[in-house]
């Protein structure tokens, strides 16, 4: 990757899915310096300045190894930054009776659903605290976390949203965070 002054980065990508990875790297600019690591242990070895995993840590059902991993290869000043389907709003669905509202049928208990997206896959709804936590256990602290709102799919300016537009932009559907390793003492 080259920045505004010149400068270059290692950029590895990872994904298990062939048809994904092939489609960003297809996408992507050639001054991104890209190789594919199917396996972590044996291409990842880091450290890294910034590990970003984009919509994926709901898609799996165990998190240790894979958080004790990143946090192994961050750099001292190392961030992993990750985005996740909110799993406060994220499959409450969206009701109107006397007001409009989010069903929500459940929160603190695990669930594994089937969503159809992505050609269809397994997503686990775990809560806020329970990723806290992992986290925590990986030593790795969050310092930052980012709820932006749920934007409408079509490109218009804020002042044409319809008025179900502008509740459904109140609900962020989609969250990102940020986090450090803890070092000892
Ligand atoms: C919701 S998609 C997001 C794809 C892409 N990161 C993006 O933001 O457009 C979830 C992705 O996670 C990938 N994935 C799920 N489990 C994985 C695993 N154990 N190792 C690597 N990739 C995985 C899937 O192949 C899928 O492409």
């Amino acid at each position: 990757m080259t920045g505004d002054d010149g400068s270059t980065a290692d950029l590895v990508a990872w994904d298990r899915s062939a048809p994904v990875y092939a489609a960003t790297v297809g996408g992507a600019d050639d001054s991104f310096r890209r190789r594919f690591a199917p396996f972590l242990d044996r291409w990842l070895p880091g450290p890294f300045d910034v590990v970003l995993c984009h919509m994926v840590l709901m898609d799996v059902p165990t998190l240790d190894r894979l958080l004790a991993d990143v946090a192994v290869r961050l750099s001292e000043e190392g961030v992993l930054v990750a985005s996740i389907l909110h799993p406060a709003f994220f499959g409450q669905q969206p009701a109107q009776d006397h007001e409009r509202h989010r069903r929500v049928t459940g929160y603190l208990g695990h669930e594994e659903r089937w969503v159809e997206t992505f050609g269809g896959h397994r997503h686990y709804h775990r809560p806020l605290s329970w990723y806290v936590g992992r986290l925590r256990d990986a030593g790795l602290a969050v310092v930052d976390l980012d709820e932006p709102p749920s934007l409408p799919a079509r490109d218009v300016p804020e002042s044409a949203w319809t008025e179900h537009e502008r509740w459904f932009a109140s609900i962020p559907t989609m969250l990102s965070f940020a986090a450090l390793r803890v070092r000892a003492g």
